[in-house]
């Protein structure tokens, strides 16, 4: 017997040689087509090379790719647990051929993988082909030697195989194994074709066309081949089991489920545990891949899926979430194969156990509601649609939830009563809007969320994405069309483009059309909280509601914007360990090359504050520990040691970034965690550097913090080496001995400043004895008198001093004009002053300065005026005073 991982591999090493390139599934979300909600088989990683609108380096490929079948074209959620070979996930093996082999190597090349490579006797198996397909006829039969009656020709659609709507499609040919005689069923085509006994193991598609929409199928620039087959099914036939729910693959689950429900895997239980196993692995998918539970869209095929899930586990009595508890025995099984589930171990757990211990308050309480309206109904009465709408708004039952559990009893529901209650609630939500005074551009905006929902973002996982254009805005105006020029805000099913929120600013890229139409996005902006609006031009052509177009976000700007995001997270946690825990957010912009964060903390930080903490930042992105995502309620994030953002509205659930390893002071939490939207960066050390350019008051006790990370601090760290280099340069040192280089400059320049002080005085009073040439005689004493320039006023007492020395006996003036004013000292000798007085002196001199007096002692006065100008006019007066005693 081979293990399911076994025959994966085998399947995968024999197209491997046969000159395949072996390619990694993609992901459960397909990122290259609008209209599909999640993949549904192997080709639609590969639509697009199909239709010759990508090429790849290679023409023959090999896949097992991850499906899911549930809310889309292809939704085999309402079967899981009635069926043997139905799941919502599941595994496709595929061989495929971009326009190199058509029928015949495909139909080799499956033959031989079905009876040599597995072994299985040629007499149990046998083919189906379009009735019109003679050549695939002919084929079969010269190749396998099949018998006329063992190919079939099937004219229905279940022989031409259409990815959806539109996209490639062909006529098909299957490949049935025949379990044997003793399991009831027919051959495919006939009445009871349903039952167990042949069972469809591979689907080998000759794909030719392009199904453009409803009118137009195009041929495919070459022939292709498009093949799959249910890793589940071949495995259940290899290991000789005719049930899908009997091989290792899932088998483990339900016995892991059956362990910790307590109720044996087989007999009455055993459909509980099928559909809990098949319902934890496409759970577990999804969230690997990026979905979580929501109320909208993907996500809220999720919730249903879990929850349906969920019933059972309580149908199995259990009293705790049980799901989560399974995870492992999931990991351990598919975890090599495909390691994003093994990566995401810790959120599959924690999202499974949030939804299921939420879930479990209303479930109970619901089911009894359930039972009680169902009792007072007829033996196959309907269920009333009001009730059916209660059970979903006030106690979570997705409407398929309360359909499925009314199956059983052979009831349905009231659907329409279910709708126009649903209807009534929006009408009310219009009123309340329509009632809350908003602009008339919001209430567009609220319209617009109303018709088409919330925006999916897929732009954690991806830049790039298709998306469908479901609203055009211009002035204002929700229109169909806008063409060239216009100015535009642009609505998609879903996008890469991150809506500025959390103060990181929205993502800027560019929109393309098939046919050509092209929007620059300057901007994204949310409204309402998950509508993502890309603002921008149109470049080129024209755009229609409903064109699929590609979405590219600028790659180079979102990563600025990670690192610097990230960034903000060590700086608010390193703020908090360096300043005390009463620093909190008060602000916080993420750019491209920059960040501002604004603290609560009532004085300026010191150099040391700075230092210390762009030491402990760079130290965390040294480490380089993964920062993890994970999804909470608020309480359970507080607990975890989060954050919480100031002035942001939470709803139940929130996101909980973690990053900086694993940290002793918080008893082996991470550094930082913080409950966050924005995007963030794989590990600590994609951010590369982080650098503080400035700290500053905002308001009172508000601190704004500025700073770089990653190459903005790198090229700024930079600028200011070569600074520092060209100083060096300049002063003839090496940079390390520039500062007592500065010293030494400094020391210089004050000796310098004291001996040009001392030159300037000597100047002044004119040095040795020559100045006492015009030292006259007035009133009997000896007068000197001097005008400056350039003297600073300080210096003047000293001067006058000297002067007074100098002259030995008498009156002396000083006069310094300074920038148009002046300043003016009088000084008498002691032996004179009774004869002069300084004080009456300076008061006229100050008069001819147009000053206002001035004053001192009678050997030395001091005084000031404006007008500098009259300099010589303030001697002259003092002169004539002193003359005339
Ligand atoms: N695309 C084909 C299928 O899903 C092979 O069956």
């Amino acid at each position: 017997m081979s293990t399911g991982n076994e025959i994966r591999t085998a399947f995968l090493d024999y197209f491997g040689r046969n000159g395949h390139e072996i390619v990694d599934s993609s992901p459960l979300v397909p990122r290259n087509d609008p209209t599909l909600l999640f993949t549904a088989a192997g080709m639609v990683q590969f639509k697009n090379v199909f239709t010759g609108n990508e090429t790849r380096p290679y023409s023959r490929a090999v896949t097992s790719q991850k499906c899911l079948r549930a809310g889309g074209k292809h939704n085999d959620l309402e079967n899981v647990g009635y069926t043997a070979r139905l799941h919502t996930f599941f595994e496709m093996l595929g061989n495929f051929s971009f326009g190199d082999y058509f029928k015949d190597l495909a139909i080799e090349l499956a033959w031989n993988l079905v009876t040599k490579e597995f072994g299985l006797p040629r007499d149990r198996l046998l083919v189906t082909v379009y009735a019109e397909d003679d050549q695939a006829a002919e084929l079969w039969k010269k190749i396998a030697g099949l018998p006329e009656e063992r190919i079939l020709r099937i004219a229905t659609s279940d022989n031409f195989w259409a990815m959806g709507d539109t996209g490639p499609c062909g006529p098909c040919s299957e490949i049935f194994f025949d379990h044997g005689e003793h399991l009831p069923g027919g051959p495919p085509g006939s009445p009871d074709e349903d039952g167990d006994r042949f069972v469809e193991i591979w689907n080998l598609v000759f794909m030719q066309y392009e199904q453009v929409d409803a009118q137009t199928r195009n041929d495919l620039p070459k022939p292709s081949i498009d093949t799959g087959m249910g890793l589940e099914r071949i495995s259940a036939v290899l290991q000789g089991k005719h049930d899908n729910y009997d091989t290792d693959l899932l088998r483990a689950i339900i016995e892991a489920s059956a362990e910790y429900s307590g109720q044996a895997a087989d007999g009455e239980h055993a459909v509980s545990h099928r559909v809990i196993a098949d319902h934890l692995r496409a759970s577990a998918f999804l969230v690997a891949d990026g979905v979580l539970p929501s109320n909208e869209g993907r996500g809220y095929v999720l919730r249903r899926i879990m929850r349906r899930g969920m019933r059972h586990a309580h149908l199995l009595g259990c009293k705790d979430p049980l799901m989560w508890r399974l995870v492992p025995s999931l990991v351990s099984m598919m975890g090599v194969a495909f390691p994003e589930l093994a990566r995401a171990d810790a959120l599959i757990t924690e999202t499974l156990k949030l939804e299921e211990t939420r879930f479990k308050d209303t479930l109970g309480r619901g089911l009894k509601l359930l039972e009680e309206e169902t009792d007072k109904l007829s033996a196959n009465g309907a269920l009333d649609g009001e009730v059916a709408f209660k059970l979903y708004d006030t106690y979570g039952f997705p409407l398929d939830l309360t359909q499925d559990i009314l199956r059983g009893q052979g009831r349905s529901v009231d659907t329409a009563g279910f709708d126009s209650a649903m209807e009534r609630q929006r009408a009310a939500a219009r009123k309340a809007w329509a009632g809350s005074g908003e602009a008339a551009t919001e209430t567009l905006w609220f319209e617009l969320r109303e018709r088409l929902g919330a925006t999916e973002f897929l732009g954690y996982g991806t830049e790039s994405a298709e998306g469908q254009v479901v609203a055009l805005v211009v002035d204002g105006q929700d229109v169909a069309e806008v063409s060239a020029g216009q100015n535009v805000q642009l609505l998609v099913n879903q996008t890469p483009f991150y809506g500025e929120s959390g103060g990181q600013e929205g993502d800027r890229g560019a929109i393309f059309s098939a046919s050509g139409g092209e929007l620059h996005v300057s901007d994204t902006q949310k409204k309402l909280g998950d509508l993502h609006v890309h603002i921008g031009v149109m470049a080129h052509g024209s755009l229609k509601v409903g064109d699929a177009v590609e979405l590219r976000v600028d790659g180079e700007r979102r990563r600025g914007l990670r690192i610097h995001h990230s960034a903000t997270h060590l700086l608010h946690e390193a703020l908090r360990r360096r300043l005390g825990n009463h620093v909190t957010q008060k602000g916080s912009l993420v750019a491209e090359d920059r960040l501002r964060f604004d603290i609560s903390h009532p004085k300026p930080m010191t150099a040391e504050d700075v230092q210390v903490v762009e030491a402990e930042v760079n130290a965390r992105i040294r480490e380089n520990a993964a920062v993890e995502t994970r999804f909470m309620t608020p309480d359970e994030a507080i607990e975890a040691g989060a954050l919480a953002l100031f002035g942001e509205k939470y709803g139940d659930e929130v996101r909980v970034l973690s990053m900086g390893g694993e940290d002793p002071v918080k008893g082996g939490q991470q550094f930082s965690t913080e409950l966050c939207g924005g995007t963030h960066v794989a590990r600590t050390g994609d951010i590369g550097y982080f650098k503080v350019t400035g700290e500053t008051a905002l308001a009172s006790g508000v601190r704004r913090i500025e700073a770089l990370a990653g190459a903005a601090a790198a090229s700024h760290a930079a600028g200011q080496a070569s600074a520092l280099a060209e100083a060096a340069a300049l002063m003839k040192v090496a940079p390390e001995d520039l500062n007592g280089r500065i010293e030494a400059l400094l020391e210089e320049r004050k000796r310098l400043d004291r001996e040009v002080g001392d030159l300037r005085r000597k100047l002044a009073t004119g040095g040795g004895g020559a100045a006492n040439s015009d030292t006259r005689e007035i009133a009997g004493l000896k007068f000197a008198a001097r005008v400056l320039e350039g003297i600073p006023p300080k210096d003047l007492k000293p001067m006058a001093d000297d002067l007074k020395k100098q002259i030995g006996s008498g009156v002396v003036v000083l006069v310094a004009v300074n920038d148009g004013k002046a300043s003016l000292v009088v000084g008498v000798t002691d032996d004179a002053t009774a004869k002069a007085s300084a004080v009456d002196l300076v008061k006229v001199g100050s008069a001819a300065l147009g000053g206002k007096g001035g004053g001192g002692r009678p050997d030395m006065a001091q005084a000031g005026g404006p007008d500098g100008a009259a300099a010589a006019e303030a001697v002259t007066a003092i002169e004539a005073a002193l003359a005339a005693g």
